[in-house]
């Protein structure tokens, strides 16, 4: 260790150095090459990374370290020299934590007007940032015309498709494939647990509602989840451990994934439920852990069938519901097929939402800047 002087501390590894602000920040050499901001290391076209790590020795140091104010130059073993601002790399050290909203039963998702979500790019910003944070809203006075969801493209997708078709039509239908197409409970899953990376948005829309019942059915399932970690802490490493086959099919298609149905972050956030008691297939009944994955699992499933979980409300014709899918559940009440009773749906991708909304912050800060 070199005591340069009181700012900058030179370690075997790293570099320790206490900036203006007071703020003292430990530094990796490789971290500082690697991240050389200087025109040789990016491309200029694109400012891409063009340096590769394995350009230079691991055990690399820099020959001279200066600070000036909060300015930090250093010059590498072949001269090439990298000079970083202590504001950049503050803001390098800021966490990416998700935030996000929980809620119970008394929720009901903030409803938008669907010809002002696509038109409108203020009222379209006030939509996915309530999205983003509670995982659900409902657009309505939707067109009731098949096909609809196809307009919502331009502000949540592409569309996702999967195997059975683009947009899918939930009515009551005795050849259907899925449990969606009888008249009877639903209880609440996300769809297309049978693909290793299901569908992390799903849009419902209701074409039209005549029947009886059917009230639709929410559930947060994060909230639900982080309510678990809280009580059983072991149940949730069980759910976290545990690879569960699904599989959805028909006689021209056929999807099957083995997952757990809870994944985190490395940081231990809850990032996906996976939930379908439908499309859930026989677990090997020696698999190692099964016993603590059932009673893991038959807690989870008291919890999200719980009353207290569950918001409800009715979809009308016009209404379409858009679930952040990998977080919340949707499920719907029985419903009297007496009645007329058709749904699509169709899926997005979070990644492409919180894309738009990016974009759409930008065209705000250029249009009042
Ligand atoms: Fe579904
Ligand atoms: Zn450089």
């Amino acid at each position: 260790m070199t005591r340069a002087d009181e700012a900058v501390i030179r370690h075997s590894d790293e570099l320790e150095v206490r900036w203006p602000s007071g703020r003292v920040s430990r530094l990796l050499y490789l971290w500082l090459r690697d991240n050389c901001d200087c025109p040789e290391c990016r491309v200029a076209q694109t400012s891409e990374k063009r340096f590769m790590i394995s350009d230079v020795p691991v055990g690399i140091a820099p020959l001279a370290v200066s600070l000036d104010g909060s300015r930090l130059v250093l010059v590498w073993p072949d001269g090439h020299e990298t000079v970083y601002d202590g504001e950049d790399i503050e803001e390098s050290c800021a966490s990416g934590k998700v935030e996000w909203t929980p809620w119970d039963s008394r929720f009901s998702p903030t409803r938008y007007p669907f010809q002002a979500f696509l038109q409108d790019d203020s009222v379209a910003s006030a939509a996915i940032t309530e999205f983003l944070d509670k995982g659900a809203i409902v657009l309505q006075q939707a067109p009731t015309q098949p096909g609809t969801l196809e307009l919502l493209a331009p502000r949540l997708g592409p569309i996702r498709e999967v195997l059975f078709a683009r947009i899918h039509d939930v009515k009551v239908d005795p050849s259907g494939y899925n449990v969606a197409h009888t008249s009877i409970t639903l209880p609440p899953h996300n769809d297309f647990a049978s693909y290793s990376w299901p569908p992390s948005v799903q849009a419902l829309h209701m074409l039209v509602n005549e029947a009886a019942g059917g009230e639709s059915v929410i559930v947060d399932g994060w909230n639900a989840l982080a309510a678990l970690r809280e009580r059983h802490p072991r149940h949730f490493r069980a759910l976290c451990d545990v690879p569960v086959p699904f599989r959805e099919f028909d006689d021209d298609n056929e999807t099957y994934a083995v997952a757990p149905l809870v994944r985190c972050d490395v940081d231990g956030n809850i990032v996906s439920l996976r939930f379908s008691n439908q499309l859930m297939q026989t677990l090997d009944p020696e698999a190692p852990g099964i016993a603590d994955f059932y009673r893991a699992y038959h807690a989870l499933c008291s919890l999200l069938t719980s009353d207290d979980v569950k918001a409800r409300f009715r979809l009308d014709g016009g209404d379409i519901l858009i679930v952040a899918a990998h977080r919340v559940l949707h499920g719907r009440e029985s419903f009297e097929p007496a009645g007329r009773r058709h749904l699509q749906d169709a899926y997005f991708e979070l990644d492409n939402v919180r894309n738009h909304l990016v974009v759409l912050e930008r065209k705000g800060a250029q249009r009042d800047g």
